[in-house]
């Protein structure tokens, strides 16, 4: 027979969660986790997207865009420097102008083609232009009289300086069926 006064013992086991929590637990945990890192990421992608901005802004305010136009106007020296009868090309690739001197003065042609703006070449053997691209053909005065170009070549303004030299400027042009070639400026006399 038991001894109902034999004191009890009881053995105090650890309390450990069903399984079922347990799982839960690890799903909150792993939530967390993962929810941290898609801030972190969040964090870090706007932190580069203002880096970004700002080093943009710095460069737009060292490197502002500037609009660098061809220059339109330019010395090119004294009228000695021109030979009679001679085509000069020294200015053909810088400033897109031929500068041709007769027996009475000096006058400054246009490089492009009236034709669809290819540039010419001077033929020294043939005396003329000749436009690589369709085959028009100028004359030393820069009249056209070969191939599609339907008009001669234009003339720039050219004046003397106060120094003496010739000054160039293509803001101003002269054509020849509009009977601009006479225009005091579009030929200097010297
Ligand atoms: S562009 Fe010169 S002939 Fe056509």
């Amino acid at each position: 027979m038991p001894d109902a006064n034999k004191k009890k013992t009881a053995t105090i086991k650890p309390v450990s969660p069903p399984p079922a929590a347990l799982s839960q637990a690890d799903d909150n945990t792993q939530v967390t986790r993962r929810s941290f890192f898609s801030w972190l990421s969040l964090g870090w992608l706007a932190f580069v997207a203002a880096t970004g901005g700002f080093f943009t802004m710095m460069l737009r305010f060292f490197f502002p865009n500037v609009l660098f136009e061809p220059v339109q106007t330019f010395r090119a020296g004294y009228p000695e420097d021109y030979e009679a009868g001679e085509v000069d090309l020294r200015w053909k690739a810088k400033y897109a102008t031929w500068i041709i001197r007769n027996d009475e003065g000096i006058y400054a042609l246009s490089t492009t083609c009236t034709h669809l703006g290819c540039t010419p070449n001077w033929l020294v053997a043939e005396q003329k232009f000749k436009c690589p691209c369709h085959g028009s053909g100028f004359r030393k005065t820069g009249i056209n009289f070969e191939g599609p170009a339907p008009r001669p070549l234009e003339r720039f303004r050219i004046v003397l300086a106060d120094d003496g030299q010739i000054v160039i400027d293509k803001t101003k042009k002269y054509q020849q069926e509009k009977g601009q070639w006479g225009d005091p400026e579009a030929f200097l006399k010297v």
